[in-house]
């Protein structure tokens, strides 16, 4: 069955390019994206992978270790970085799994044999510091991925596990959110300083408690 959400990401050991990754080991105390290309030496992912590169700074201030992966040979991963460097400006910084023998691929349900049944799919899961899986998407070959909105969603899952509140359509970073129904107004007083509207008993908004 495919991985759901709140489920423990499966451990792994497996090559990369900054070494053998033990994923569980890595990840200890952080919060974790692992995401899938397709195939190395194609122009989609070479822009995906020089993008997270450049990000790689944004990703650390959030305590987020970055993972690529797709199941070419680490020989293949080598070689392709250095065109990563030449076209997008921008060195690889972050391990690229080389899943070769696909057990990865198979554990987390990135490949998808009625789109292409050798080729992973552009898959992204963001783990929290308890291993939990807390997003997937599935985004086809064609398509390379928006990975400012990766960023976006783990400010608004740190948000919800530091402060208890949610975040409401096309928020972005320093809007108002919303107060998760588990929390009293009684409890929102004195756990919301700056104050909240009731806006309907189940609606209520504060502003962003970490932005002054
Ligand atoms: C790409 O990265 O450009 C790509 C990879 C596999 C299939 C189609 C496009």
């Amino acid at each position: 069955m495919a991985l759901q959400l709140g489920d423990i990401a499966p451990d792994f050991t497996q090559q990369s390019t900054a070494g053998e990754v033990h994923f569980h080991q890595e990840i200890e105390g952080k919060w974790a994206v692992l995401f899938s290309h397709p195939k190395d030496y194609t122009p989609v992912c070479t822009t995906e992978l020089g993008e997270v590169a450049r990000l790689k700074p944004e990703f650390e201030k959030r305590n987020v270790k970055v993972f690529g992966l797709s199941v070419d040979p680490l020989e293949d991963h080598q070689g392709w970085a250095g065109d990563i460097e030449d076209t997008q400006g921008q060195a690889l910084n972050f391990p690229l799994i080389a899943d070769a023998d696909r057990s990865v691929a198979t554990a987390y349900g990135m490949i998808h044999p009625n789109a292409n049944d050798t080729l992973t799919v552009r898959s992204v899961f963001i783990i929290d510091p308890n291993k939990k899986v807390r997003l997937t998407i599935t985004y086809p070959a064609s398509t390379g991925r928006n990975f400012d909105e990766i960023l976006r969603v783990i400010d608004s899952l740190q948000l919800t596990a530091d402060y208890q509140v949610a975040t409401p359509v096309n928020w972005k970073d320093g809007e108002d959110v919303i107060i998760v129904p588990q929390v009293t107004n009684e409890e929102a007083k004195t756990k919301f300083p700056k104050g909240f509207k009731e806006l309907k008993p189940y609606l209520r908004v504060t502003p962003q408690p970490n932005r002054n």
